[in-house]
């Protein structure tokens, strides 16, 4: 059945391939990106906003819910990365890297649910990484922006259940886009060493992930986190 649905930062990378993706299947898909979106479809519609930004992107469900009568899924997959020693980080970099990865997650989740919960439906995914559960050196704010995305994920799983919403996580392994330009060969390989299933992601992986959680059937799983190689937590 066509779904409707929003996934944030779809601009490039990860967001880009997997709005291609679920727009090729049949579904609808509304975007979102700071620059200008690069998908041309019919059944595509962008806005430009930051997703830190609480009055736009109340603006955009509200504009999603009214075309469409429904949002059936969200994925949360705007994020940056900083990959930098805490003891060379500036606070601003800290406040953007929360800012975007933390609090744009949640502002979605916060407006998509009021629209979900009057359906008592709906699927919301949201993005981790390995690098969280690896504790990764370098990481400090990426890692912990990551881990206030699985709180989120596991207390708005209660918080969301008795509505028919279920909430859950992907936490990709290196997969290569811009976000993982500036890390070094010998780390993505230590990264991948410490895997049960020793490559790196693709795009692939992560869809089959959010195809189980999408899925109507899964109605009974919520609040997991799900990480990609083989990486536990
Ligand atoms: N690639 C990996 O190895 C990897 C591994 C683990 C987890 N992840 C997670 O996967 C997700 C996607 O990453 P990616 O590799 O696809 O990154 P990417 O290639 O850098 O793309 C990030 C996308 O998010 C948008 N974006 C960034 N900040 C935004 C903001 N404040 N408001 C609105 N849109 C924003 C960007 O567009 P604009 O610049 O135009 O805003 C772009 O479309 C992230 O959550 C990341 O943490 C990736």
């Amino acid at each position: 059945m066509k779904q409707v649905m929003i996934i944030t930062g779809t601009r490039k990378g990860l967001g880009a391939a997997l709005a291609n993706h679920y727009l090729d299947k049949g579904h609808i898909v509304a975007g979102c990106s700071r620059s200008e979106g690069s998908i041309e479809h019919e059944n595509y519609s962008h806005y430009q906003l930051d997703v830190a930004d609480e009055k736009a992107v109340a603006q955009m469900v509200r504009s999603v819910a009214r075309k469409y009568g429904r949002v059936d899924v969200l994925i949360n997959n705007a994020g940056i990365a900083s990959m930098n020693h805490f003891m060379i980080t500036p606070a601003s970099n800290v406040s953007n890297v929360f800012n975007t990865n933390y609090i744009g997650s949640f502002l979605f989740m916060r407006e998509v649910s009021k629209v979900m919960v009057r359906k008592k439906y709906g699927r919301i995914i949201n993005f981790t990484t390995v690098a969280k559960a690896l504790n990764l050196e370098g990481e400090t704010n990426y890692a912990a922006s990551k881990a206030a995305v699985e709180s989120l994920t596991k207390v708005s799983a209660k918080e969301l259940g008795e509505f028919g919403i279920t909430v859950n996580a992907v936490g990709p392994n290196p997969i290569p886009t811009d976000l993982i330009n500036s890390v070094s060969k010998d780390k993505i390989q230590n990264i991948i060493d410490q895997q049960a299933i020793k490559r790196e992601g693709t795009v692939e992986d992560v869809i089959h992930v959010l195809d189980f959680f999408m899925d109507k059937n899964s109605s009974f799983i919520s609040g997991q986190i799900m990480y990609l190689g083989g990486i536990n937590s």
